[in-house]
């Protein structure tokens, strides 16, 4: 029957708890490797914050999302009584920025976006800037900070851009390799900040860039200064186009930074501690734990970066859906039942036969949004009429009988599942690696962000459970670990960032 099919496929996507428990150990030992040395699966980037925010801090400032489903622009008001008011706008890059042939091309689209922002916002700081502005590159106001001149009436800016980088300062970092779909070779090795304020200087704007950020980070902080407990937040995860991580690490695990094999700036060393971004997107680039099916494989080989961020692509937003349009694919072709072909059907109510139309998105490669995995996974009816509805009306499948439903959501669930038992891993992983659950009675924050961790239903009832499959966490751990949505955090997080690293002019109140 078809739904034997259809279960077969499902099948494939178990990751059991045995798996998880194997998983975690290969994370702990990739974040140890990512911790002495460069270039290994996990990055493990030091990004040279120090501390998390208590929630008293306060002052105006500006950030800038590159990275999530949208760019935005954002300036915050940070109240210092752990609330802040935000003002945002926000565009979609457009597709042919994200492959652009220069780096130029798309930095010279953020700072238009940042002077549009600023002129529709801030009309007080944009009018007359020009004259007040005293310097323009990025080293001369480091300068001016040095030798005590204050700028007052330039913004302090905090970027969040959410790809690997080598960080080499709290606004200083090159880009590795990009991540998600983007795919602009001139922009990799070059520093992402001075791209970005040499376009903000052509503008004549009053902003300087601050502070680089991760998502991750700005998430983390976000959180940290929203809900702070007596420690803060230990980690910060993004579950939304793509997946990462980052956690507060001890300095003296930390030793490619603290034994001077990397170039460093100088950063805060009192505190002990330093948030690390793992990427983990990367992890297990050999494949060695990951349950990876020939869907896997396949989607993987049609991407800009094969080989690469191969968890990322099992878990993340971007490509959930792809994975069930290949496996939706395999049944439609699967010459045991057919899906979709459905004279045997009882139950098709329509009593005509179910019809493909040639264009259907089925038929295209990132063609099924992962929300529809969301729609699937959050339809209980008897009658699965949401999913048919949406077969029809999104996926181009004329008069779907029941079965053919029933078939793509056991599929769907099946992915959906095995990509929040996945999530389960590092955040396991970085727990149990940091000893967190031993050294204190406390209870462990995590903040986390994302379309699918906010959309996909029950994504955290899932994590949950493969949790208590660790047995370094088990049910008495997982009750103690607090996991809250940090909506839009990352723009909050920037700007915590950016205060910190700007004693560079003042923060306006
Ligand atoms: C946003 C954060 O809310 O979530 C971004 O502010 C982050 O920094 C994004 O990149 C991730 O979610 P998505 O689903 O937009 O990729
Ligand atoms: C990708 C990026 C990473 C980011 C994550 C979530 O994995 O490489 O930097 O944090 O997506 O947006």
């Amino acid at each position: 029957a078809l739904s034997d099919e259809a279960k077969k496929v499902a099948d494939a996507f178990e990751f059991g708890d045995e798996a998880v428990r194997k998983a975690v150990t290969e994370f702990i030992r990739q974040m140890d490797e990512g911790l002495k040395e460069d270039g290994k699966y996990l990055s493990q980037i030091p990004t040279y914050v120090t501390a998390v925010p208590n929630g008293t801090e306060k002052g105006l400032y500006m950030a800038v999302d590159l990275g999530g489903t949208n760019f935005r622009v954002c300036s915050i008001l940070l109240h210092g009584n752990s609330t802040f008011s935000l003002t945002q706008s926000k565009v979609k890059i457009p597709h042919e920025l994200m492959v652009a042939k220069t780096a130029k091309e798309l930095f010279a689209f953020l700072a238009k976006q940042i002077e549009a922002f600023l002129k529709e916002h801030h009309s007080e700081h944009y009018h007359g800037h020009i004259s007040r502005r005293t310097t323009s590159t990025l080293d001369e106001m480091d300068q001016n900070v040095k030798n005590g001149v204050r700028e007052q009436e330039i913004f302090n800016l905090g970027f969040t851009f959410s790809f690997p980088i080598k960080q080499i300062g709290i606004n200083r970092g090159t880009l590795l390799r990009w991540t998600k779909g983007f795919d602009i070779a001139d922009a990799v090795g070059k520093d992402v900040c001075a791209l970005l304020q040499n376009e903000i200087d052509l503008l004549n704007l009053p902003v300087k860039v601050a502070a680089l950020v991760n998502d991750t980070v700005g998430t983390l902080m976000a959180r940290s200064y929203t809900s702070p407990g007596k420690s803060g937040t230990f980690l910060g995860a993004i579950f939304g186009t793509g997946t990462n991580g980052a956690y507060v690490e001890s300095l003296s695990k930390l030793t490619k930074l603290t034994d001077g094999s990397t170039e460093t700036s100088d950063y805060d060393k009192s505190t002990g501690e330093m948030i690390v971004n793992t990427e983990w997107g990367n992890f297990d680039g050999a494949s060695k734990v990951l349950p990876t099916t020939s869907y896997d494989i396949e989607l993987d080989s049609e991407t800009v970066n094969p080989g690469l961020q191969l968890f990322e692509k099992q878990v993340s937003g971007m490509f959930l859906g792809e994975i069930l349009r290949k496996a939706i694919l395999s049944l439609i072709n699967n010459p045991a039942i057919p899906l979709f072909q459905d004279e045997n059907s009882s139950t098709n109510d329509v009593h005509s036969t179910t019809t493909i139309y040639p264009d259907s998105p089925l038929f295209k490669q990132w063609g099924l949004d992962t929300s529809f995995l969301s729609l699937c996974a959050s339809d209980e009816s008897k009658g699965c009429k949401p999913i048919r509805q949406a077969m029809n009306k999104e996926l181009g499948i004329h008069a779907s009988s029941l079965e053919d439903a029933e078939a793509v959501k056991t599929i769907a669930m099946a992915i959906g599942r095995r990509a929040a038992r996945l999530a389960a891993v590092p955040i396991g992983a970085c727990i149990v690696a940091t000893d967190k659950l031993k050294s204190s009675n406390e209870t462990i924050d995590v903040g986390v962000d994302g379309s699918l961790v906010e959309f996909y239903p029950d994504f955290e009832i899932l994590i949950r459970e493969a949790l208590r499959a660790i047995p370094e966490i088990g049910e008495a751990g997982e009750k103690r670990i607090r996991i809250g949505i940090a909506k839009d955090g990352s723009g909050v997080g920037a700007a915590l960032i950016a205060l910190v690293a700007g004693n560079v002019g003042t923060p306006k109140d």
